[in-house]
């Protein structure tokens, strides 16, 4: 985002102060904050104590060698008791964990605590029959269906780490991850429904596998009834092995730092990176935020995070925060239109949903079908609304409060990352008077700071880079099987400190504002992608030379994808033939990748500007896409590159979109 863009949103700053209603019933008030901030390990460790049930319980908080850090590491528990049976055990078997809402229209089913731990126990059961055991990791490739929360609380379960790769990836990218964890079983779905069509996910799979010698076994539930190829010796349907299971499974306890799961992101290279994730800090962390930060209330709230399961965002605070505190959920397959564009206000109004975590892509494009249509709807259960995943534009801040929270929720802007495993920065409701667009302050026991290029905290009214300055629970372990990646990736650049690759801004009382990534990760609708992947899809294409891919501001999306190629000689052809060959190198990306990579545009151009020691200059391009004027081109080789390819720009601007 440019900087007179921020500064305007700093003039027109309103402030919202939590109304005396909320404040009277909030979870948190101000004493939070000193309290945390006394000694945040130790507040941490009462924390991890007060909201979790331990086998043993940890004598040590936080052991730290930098950038290595454990915690709470000689308690042991099991994940999944602490999310499931431990609430049956409590007498609250019979309260709802999920409402599951289908793609398709009238498509429900309402799942209570007790059924869940008896499903989880089959699948358990199951996972063990086919031979899955504590340390091995298991890739999960599903829709948001019932069973996916299923496989992921059964692998925790045995100590097993889950890696659920995103439906939407395709089969080389299922691949790359399945290789580069070594998972040896794969849990998936025939496919799923999305806006009432069946959309095949197991055919992936079965490419993916190709290229995958050490998958013993693919579980499959059927969940659109359409024909499969089918391994006999390999696959294994779930209703076959999963429904004539015992419901009940004696689960082991395993220490706090078992690692949970590995969950895939995007860096700045072409390779994403395992990130992994343990068990009892990072269930603290999930837990802890989950409960100050959407103010829970278990006993009452229907809580909707609309992410995908394929995400961080569905592991924290669809699964691991929300189940540990034994809340009712919705739980939806579909997409915002899925049956129609009111689709959201009536699972809402149906429901009775309090909740709403979401991401700011959604936001706007719920604004763009207007506020009439929300205006239909009872959406009063409404309490609190979230937003994470990218900066949130004050105009789609004012609206989400307006139109969707009737002017009476608090709206918490959310911001933390794979990396961080929970949410680190946050108004807290019913303590912190909000801004739109800001993300205000570090959670309690959190420390950030933001810094200029030499590291050097910077004052109130300026921007810099966003770091972490002291571990935190849920802090990522590593990156999987490489180590050395992840201290050079995050703790190289500002000695001692975590960089997350974003930048900030301290406004002039002090709050924070996120000003996006400095770094060549682009946010396409929230999903984090790295200009190298895109450039690594293009040039395997046979028709390009180079690739230069940069992400631009879109009104909807955030950012989106524009590409800059250069084609080999043998396919320099005419105009139509060139129309044609943008066409597929987009269907190659989305092929290659995943839809949601798929380049908003494509220019193909004789050259890309270079430096004169051959970089190519992204930060010119993105002047470009984003029609800027250009800012210094004096180091290029050859300054009427630039020229050049704006007017090839602006000669194909909506060419592809
Ligand atoms: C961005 C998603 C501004 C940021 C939970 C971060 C945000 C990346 C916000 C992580 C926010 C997330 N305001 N930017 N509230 N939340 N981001 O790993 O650039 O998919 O580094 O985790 O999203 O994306 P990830």
């Amino acid at each position: 985002m440019s900087e007179t863009k921020l500064e305007a949103w700093l003039d027109e700053t309103r402030t919202f102060v939590p109304s005396a209603a909320f404040v009277a019933q909030a979870n948190a008030d101000a004493s939070i904050y000193p309290e945390a901030a006394a000694d945040p390990v130790a507040w941490w460790g009462r924390q991890a104590r007060e909201r979790l049930t331990w086998d043993v319980v940890p004598s040590q908080n936080l052991e730290w060698n930098s950038p290595q850090a454990t915690w709470f590491a000689d308690g042991t528990l099991n994940a999944s008791v602490n999310c499931v049976d431990r609430h049956v055990a409590g007498g609250l078997g019979s309260r709802v964990a999920f409402h599951w809402v289908g793609d398709i229209d009238g498509e429900a089913v309402s799942i209570t605590y007790e059924d869940l731990l008896a499903r989880v126990s089959r699948a358990a059961n199951a996972l063990v029959e086919l031979g899955v055991v504590a340390g091995d990791r298991v890739a999960i490739y599903m829709p948001m269906i019932p069973e996916a929360v299923v496989a992921m609380l059964a692998c925790a379960r045995l100590g097993a780490a889950h890696s659920v790769v995103f439906g939407g990836f395709a089969a080389e990218a299922l691949a790359d991850r399945i290789v580069d964890a070594d998972c040896h079983f794969v849990i998936t779905a025939d496919g799923g429904f999305r806006r009432g069509v069946a959309t095949p996910l197991k055919p992936a799979v079965d490419e993916a596998l190709l290229s995958c010698p050490n998958v013993r076994k693919v579980l499959v539930v059927r969940r659109t009834g359409e024909k499969v190829s089918w391994d006999p010796q390999r696959d294994v349907w779930w209703h076959d092995i999963v429904e004539r299971q015992s419901s009940t499974h004696q689960p082991e306890s395993f220490p706090a730092e078992q690692v949970l799961y590995v969950m895939y992101t995007s860096g700045t290279t072409a390779r994403p990176k395992g990130i992994l994730h343990t068990t009892g800090g990072y269930l603290t962390q999930a837990a802890t935020t989950h409960y100050y930060v959407f103010d829970v209330k278990p006993d009452r709230d229907v809580c909707w995070t609309s992410a995908d399961i394929g995400w961080v965002t569905g592991h924290s605070y669809i699964v691991y925060g929300p189940l540990t505190n034994g809340v009712t959920q919705i739980l939806f397959e579909g997409t915002p239109d899925s049956g129609g564009r009111d689709r959201w206000w009536r699972i809402i109004e149906q429901y009775g949903v309090t909740i709403l975590y979401t991401a700011p892509t959604a936001i706007r494009t719920l604004m763009k079908w207007g506020e009439d249509i929300p205006a239909n709807f009872d959406l009063s259960s409404l309490r609190l609304l979230g937003s994470v995943g990218e900066p949130i534009n004050p105009e789609a801040w004012m609206w989400y409060r307006e139109h969707v929270g009737g002017n009476a929720c608090p709206v918490v802007d959310t911001w933390w990352q794979t990396e961080t495993g929970g949410i680190m920065i946050t108004p807290l409701p019913g303590v912190t008077a909000t801004k739109p667009g800001a993300a205000m302050r570090p959670f309690p026991g959190i420390s950030i700071d933001v810094v200029d290029g030499d590291g050097i905290s910077v004052g109130n009214g300026e921007g810099g880079y966003l770091t972490v300055t002291a571990p935190w629970p849920g802090m990522t372990r590593g990156i999987y099987g490489d180590p050395e990646r992840f201290a050079e990736t995050y703790w190289t650049r500002f000695p001692g400190s975590y960089f997350a690759g974003d930048g900030a801004k301290r406004d002039l009382d002090g709050d924070l504002w996120l000003l996006g990534r400095v770094d060549d990760v682009m946010n396409i609708s929230g999903h984090r992608l790295s200009t190298t992947e895109v450039e690594h899809a293009l040039v395997g294409h046979p028709a390009v030379a180079e690739a230069a891919v940069v992400g631009a501001s879109d009104e909807t999306t955030g950012q989106a994808i524009v590409a800059f190629v250069t084609l080999k000689l043998s396919h320099l052809g005419d105009e139509a033939d060139q129309a044609a060959l943008v066409h597929e190198l987009r269907a190659h990306v989305a092929s290659v990748i995943s839809p949601i990579a798929r380049p908003r545009q494509i220019i193909l151009t004789p050259e890309l500007p270079k430096t004169r020691s051959g970089k190519i200059m992204r930060r010119l391009l993105r002047d470009v896409a984003e029609q800027r004027a250009l800012g210094d081109v004096t180091t290029l080789t050859d300054p009427t590159v630039v020229a050049m390819i704006d007017r090839l720009m602006a000669a194909h601007s909506g060419d592809d979109a």
